[in-house]
């Protein structure tokens, strides 16, 4: 296999790493011809170029890697390596959540492969696990912690007391932070990859609006220090429901009690579950960020595509469930700084809440109330992002 690399910072480099090195015999015959970088000619090392020509105007390539993220230009560098007859690989969450539909019936009909395993729980085999059970079920339940970024800084801020910029700051050192890291923690991120996995249970392309998306970025001590004492670690989870032809899925900070898979879930690994019938639940864990664990992901789907498997089903996109967004409840946890209590407060009228107590600022539990319900309560205050933190206990 004769693979054209485009991108070489963290991900890429991890592919070419096992590539290159033969850190395993069933990678001896891939070969990565060339790496397409942004840096300047006299900066990049003999496989890199920054033409991207030198990739797409070689024959001799027959299958590209795409680890560099973003919408432009790896939206129209895929559609043109699938134009041109080659197989596709991407870690590119954000490209694939938006365009799934149109890469995999543009693959279908040009006859080679269009394979993303990496975009969703890095290393951990989610994407295949899920298509898998799904040739026997209709999975009804996807939840998960797929975020690294965010899950090390909250466990770290649990465990060890550090700062948010701290644990931040750790998780772009590391590689495991997108490039704009908001993407992170404000659930985007999560949100792409929830996107990926609903429209396969779904068979039908998830918009990133139909999704309910709390992120991490205003959490504070005196919230973890609360959580503490209720005994349960904080999680940003992804859930979603499907049954009787409605879909209804959100991203929110969740509570878990101490002795549960999710709570035991640190730095950059994520746990990833399905629900089907006659499987029952499913749970995957491993390193959803990182160099090697991604590239590991990406090297299997060149496997498969060079092996020919063709064990999954056909992804279709005919599906007609409908989102429902009221369809999932929860009681929640709202902390909110003492000058927008008046406009909080009113925004939670008529609601069943107990206050609580929490260092340094105000903070009440709902009773259970429909997610749509939070989210257009707190909206209707009309306060800051950092003035109020939510989450599901
Ligand atoms: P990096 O920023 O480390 O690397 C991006 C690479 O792409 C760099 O080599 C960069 O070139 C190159 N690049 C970016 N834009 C262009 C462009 N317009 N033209 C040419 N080259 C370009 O990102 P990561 O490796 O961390 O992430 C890559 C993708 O993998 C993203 O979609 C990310 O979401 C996904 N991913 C990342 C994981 C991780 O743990 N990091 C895990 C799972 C998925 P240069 O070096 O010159 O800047
Ligand atoms: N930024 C992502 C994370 C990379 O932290 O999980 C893996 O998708």
């Amino acid at each position: 296999m004769k693979i054209g690399l485009l991108g070489c910072g963290v991900v890429g480099s991890g592919v070419y790493e096992i590539i290159s090195q033969n850190m395993s015999p069933m990678v001896e015959d891939f070969e990565v011809v060339k790496g397409l970088v942004k840096t300047p000619e006299e900066k990049i090392l003999p496989y890199m170029t920054n033409d991207a020509s030198e990739i797409f105007d070689n024959p001799e390539i027959d299958t590209i890697v795409e680890a560099m993220g973003g919408i432009h230009p790896a939206y129209e560098f895929i559609t043109r390596a699938l134009n041109a007859g080659k197989n596709v690989v991407t870690a590119n969450k954000a490209v694939v959540a938006k365009h799934l539909n149109e890469f995999t019936t543009l693959a279908e009909v040009k006859g080679v492969k269009f394979m993303y395993e990496a975009s969703v729980g890095g290393g951990v085999p989610w994407i295949k696990s899920l298509r898998q059970a799904m040739r026997i079920d209709e999975v009804t339940h996807i939840g998960g912690v797929f975020n690294g970024t965010t899950n090390l800084i909250l466990s770290e801020m649990e465990e060890k007391g550090l700062s948010f910029d701290e644990c931040l700051k750790t998780a772009q050192k590391m590689g495991y932070a997108e490039a704009d890291p908001t993407a992170d923690i404000d659930g985007i991120d999560v949100r792409n990859k929830l996107i990926i996995s609903t429209s396969i249970a779904v068979k039908k392309q998830v918009q990133a609006e139909e999704i309910m998306t709390y992120g991490i970025r205003a959490i504070a001590p005196c919230d973890l220090k609360y959580f503490k004492s209720l005994n349960k670690h904080v999680r940003l989870y992804a859930e979603a429901v499907i049954e009787d032809g409605k879909y209804c899925c959100r991203i929110e900070p969740c509570l878990f009690d101490v002795d549960q898979p999710e709570a035991g879930i640190k730095l950059n690994y994520n746990i990833c579950s399905l629900y089907g019938k006659t499987i029952g639940t499913l749970k995957y864990i491993g390193q959803g960020a990182g160099k090697l664990p991604t590239a590991n992901a990406i090297v299997q789907d060149l496997l498969d595509i060079d092996g020919g498997n063709t064990a999954l089903p056909k992804l279709c996109f005919g599906g007609d469930a409908q989102c429902g967004m009221s369809m999932l409840e929860g009681c929640y946890y709202v902390r909110y700084s003492a000058d927008v209590a008046d406009k909080l407060e009113a925004a939670f009228d008529g609601v069943e809440k107990t206050a609580v107590e929490v260092e340094g600022a105000k903070a009440f539990v709902t009773a259970s109330i429909p997610t749509i319900s939070l989210h257009d309560r707190i909206e209707s205050a009309g306060v800051g992002v950092m003035d109020v933190f939510v989450t599901r206990i």
